[in-house]
């Protein structure tokens, strides 16, 4: 690993224009549907991140054609729903747990025997949650000790009425996922509402799958999924992504940013909930539908008043998961006392996310205490600029470098190049909204 570092320190005001990189959550689902399309597909603004690479790559190992044609996109020729059968076959997933939970759902329906394999970091991470929903669908794979590796041989499925133990998408999306080979149908009932890009991508395909806010149910096993709208899949701007821009500008007094062409699938936009919440509201302008998808250009005026508290727990977390970094950063310039509950899977996403934020806010003079499953900060802190550490996570690395752009001097992140697991570019883009940031 290289040990690029982000630098970053008191900023001005943000401002200007920004186009994401493609979303990563909807990249993976893109590449694994056209993969089991009938015929091609061309996608559009897939993602260059490392981790949808991942799931590109194992792609191409199970014999899918994948051509990149540049700003024509990636042309993709899928094999069928049952199309990825064949010899045995070794995949490695990296650190993307999104490649390797999907992938489990994939493999368990087709002929083939499978091992996903992990770098360190996801070979960390909780697979029960998966292995054992698709062991009662008849799999035939395991787990080690609750933890990657993933293998086993696919093939003989029956479709399963599972209640998920947590909100995950991706489990759920590894289930359906699954159930396009099984006979029968398989329902999934989700504690809460999560992201549905499966459930819009495999329905835009012509599965016979109907969900509502919690509940999503496909009559297996399907003849034929097929690309949807002539051939095309176009990938919206990463929210994810937007979230730190978004945050820095709020954070920023006298910020006005506009984030164009931004996917805002319901089961993602808790942040912006939570910014309204602050006194810092997000403008959606240009609101339209592609590839199924909602998308709009997102404006951001900093609040003149300053940010407030916020209490955050219950359906919000999972729509908001994977920017409740951003709200530690947040309630640390908010006037009162900030509370994150029911949020204890942040102790399992690439680091433990709320153990990390609380020790490195600290060291810049946060005023954070850690909850079983959750944070309680207060709020406004003056912040001091310092060494900090996100352990390699990307979303930690960014999360940080965002507070960097509001300490008094320096501040120092070790990591810069696991940014490119979710959002290649992020330094360079938010220094060309004017933002305090060089990688080093
Ligand atoms: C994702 C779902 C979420 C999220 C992850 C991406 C997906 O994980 O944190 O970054 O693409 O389905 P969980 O399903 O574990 O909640």
């Amino acid at each position: 690993m290289s040990d690029a570092r982000l630098l970053a320190s008191a900023s001005p005001p943000l401002s200007g224009v920004a186009r994401l990189p493609g979303d990563k959550s909807i990249g993976h689902r893109a590449l694994i549907g056209a993969a089991l399309a009938e015929g091609e597909t061309r996608i559009l603004g897939l993602s260059g991140a490392v981790d949808v690479g991942r799931t590109l790559s194992c792609l191409r190992a199970l014999g899918v054609p994948i051509v990149d044609e540049g700003a024509a996109g990636l042309r993709v020729t899928g094999q069928g729903p049952r199309g990825l059968g064949g010899p045995p076959v070794r995949l490695a997933c990296g650190d993307s747990g999104t490649t390797m939970r999907l992938l489990a759902g994939v493999l368990a329906g087709q002929d083939r025997a499978f091992s996903l394999e992990a770098d360190p970091g996801l070979a960390a991470r909780p697979m029960a949650r998966v292995v054992e929903p698709l062991q009662a669908m008849g799999a035939r794979i395991a787990c080690r000790d609750g933890r990657p590796p993933i293998a086993g041989e696919g093939g003989g499925l029956a479709g399963h009425e599972h209640r998920l133990a947590q909100a995950s998408a991706q489990v759920g999306s590894a289930l359906l996922l699954a159930g396009l080979n099984a006979a029968g149908p398989t329902t999934v009932r989700y504690p809460a509402p999560v992201r549905d890009h499966t459930e819009r991508l495999l329905a835009a395909m012509g599965a016979p799958l109907r969900w509502d806010g919690t509940i999503s149910r496909l009559e297996g096993p399907v003849g034929g999924l097929f690309p949807p709208e002539g051939g095309l899949l176009r990938v919206p701007g990463d929210l994810s992504g937007a979230a730190f821009l978004l945050a820095a500008a709020a954070l920023l007094p006298g910020s006005v940013i506009r984030l164009e062409g931004v996917g805002l699938n319901p089961g993602r936009t808790g942040l912006l909930d939570i910014l309204e919440a602050m006194g810092a509201p997000v403008r959606i302008e240009a609101w339209r539908v592609e590839g199924g998808e909602p998308v709009g250009d997102l404006v951001m005026a900093a609040p003149t008043a300053g940010l407030r508290a916020v209490t955050v727990g219950g359906a919000l977390v999972p729509r908001a998961i994977d920017e409740l970094p951003l709200l530690a950063v947040l309630a640390t310039q908010a006037a009162g006392t900030t509370r994150l509950t029911d949020a204890a899977e942040l102790r399992v996403k690439e680091t433990d996310r709320l153990q990390v934020m609380a020790e490195n806010l600290r060291r810049l003079g946060a005023d954070i205490r850690v909850l079983p499953d959750g944070w309680e900060i207060r709020g406004p802190t003056p912040l001091s600029g310092a060494l900090l550490d996100g352990e390699g996570d990307h979303r930690m690395v960014m999360a940080l470098a965002v507070a960097g752009l509001v300490a008094r001097g320096s501040t120092v992140v070790p990591g810069a190049e696991r940014v490119a697991d979710s959002f290649p570019g992020f330094a360079e883009t938010l220094a060309g909204l004017g933002a305090a940031i060089s990688c080093c």
